[in-house]
């Protein structure tokens, strides 16, 4: 196979992005994309080079000429749309999280494992330069035994309250990524939580019954202890930092700005700003995350993030949830 071609399903901010990416690359091609909405999507599809828009993304799983599909549809339709892509063959890229419940996520990864076919989750910061290197460095074992890990993530501007609404909560929809991180870096699953949260943001998030900040506590198999602290408004743009202490050393990343230009003045010194979000922080990371894939289906080789690291990340959110609802510490059987 030297060109994967593949169907998009859903065309919002996630699933227009990793098309776009595709779409500069050279071993994976677009074959079509599908929405349930699709006023603008057919002049987008063809300024993209997209010869298919449907509104029906069985037509994607029909599709002979489709090796693997891109489910970037809302959390609530994955677990359905995995199922029926693996029963049709389709090698499966599933924008995170799998869904909100366990037992959904394991009825939907029973039936990729039945099927054979590779199912990557959509944690992009693990091909992140900057993660991917405290991942390495912890991995080397030259900062010894990791005793300490802290990660920041504060995201510039809150969603929109309809995004919110469908979202499952800031644990499930945004700190998932944290979890996925903290077991990347440390290398150790995650046994035991405890989060707090508060609504300082927006009112709205309150409203419906989310919160906007919050602190979690973790604590590890191999005894290292971990926090993660949360914000969906950071007025200074997106703030993604970590720190992995050990008995040997400390790795540290800090976030990517525009240029590392320094200006002093008599009013101060100054620096740009983070870059603004997602889409301009990790653009590296959705590229190298779509190459690693099709890296695991044309030499039959293992995903970087597979179905059990989607499973494990749902299994410590849901746990936050528990732990915030009942203001008590959650342990995570393994
Ligand atoms: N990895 C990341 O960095 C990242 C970033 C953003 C979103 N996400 C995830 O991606 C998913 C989508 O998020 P988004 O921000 O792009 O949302 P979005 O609302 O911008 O886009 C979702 C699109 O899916 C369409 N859709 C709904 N049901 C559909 C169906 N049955 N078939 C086809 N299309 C359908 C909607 O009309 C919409 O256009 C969520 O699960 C979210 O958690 C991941």
């Amino acid at each position: 196979m030297i060109m994967l071609q593949v169907g998009i399903i859903g065309a919002g901010r996630i699933g227009k992005l990793h098309a776009s990416h595709i779409q500069q690359m050279s071993n994976i091609r677009v074959r079509a994309i599908s929405d349930v909405y699709t006023e603008g999507l057919n002049e987008w599809a063809s300024a993209h080079g997209i010869p298919v828009v449907t509104n029906d993304y069985q037509d994607i799983l029909h599709d002979p000429d489709i090796q693997a599909v891109f489910i970037c549809s809302p959390t609530s339709t994955h677990a359905d749309i995995i199922r029926e892509a693996a029963e049709a063959g389709k090698h499966i890229f599933c924008e995170k999280p799998v869904s909100f419940s366990i037992e959904t996520t394991e009825q939907a990864l029973a039936a990729v494992k039945k099927s054979g076919v590779k199912m990557q989750v959509g944690f992009n910061r693990r091909f992140d330069h900057n993660y991917k290197k405290a991942h390495d460095v912890v991995q080397s074992g030259s900062i010894g035994a990791p005793h300490l890990l802290r990660i920041t993530s504060r995201d510039p501007e809150p969603p929109s309250a309809e995004y919110i609404a469908k979202s499952g909560g800031l644990f499930i929809d945004m700190t998932i990524h944290d979890f996925d991180m903290a077991r990347y870096v440390m290398q150790s699953e995650v046994v035991e939580v405890y989060a707090q949260g508060a609504n300082l943001v927006d009112p709205k998030i309150g409203e419906l019954n989310d919160i906007d900040t919050a602190i979690v506590s973790l604590r590890f198999a191999n005894g290292a202890l971990g926090i993660i602290e949360n914000s969906r408004k950071a007025v200074y743009g997106y703030d993604q930092r970590l720190e992995a202490f050990g008995s040997d050393g400390c790795v540290s990343t800090q976030n990517d700005r525009p240029s590392t230009a320094v200006v002093a003045t008599a009013n101060g010194v100054h620096m740009d700003k983070p870059l603004h979000f997602f889409i301009e922080r990790y653009t590296q990371a959705y590229i190298q995350e779509v190459q690693d894939f099709v890296r695991a289906i044309m030499h039959d080789g293992p995903v970087v993030c597979d179905a059990n690291d989607g499973l494990q990340a749902e299994r410590i959110a849901l746990a936050a949830k528990e732990s915030l609802r009942t203001g008590l510490p959650v342990k995570i059987a393994h």
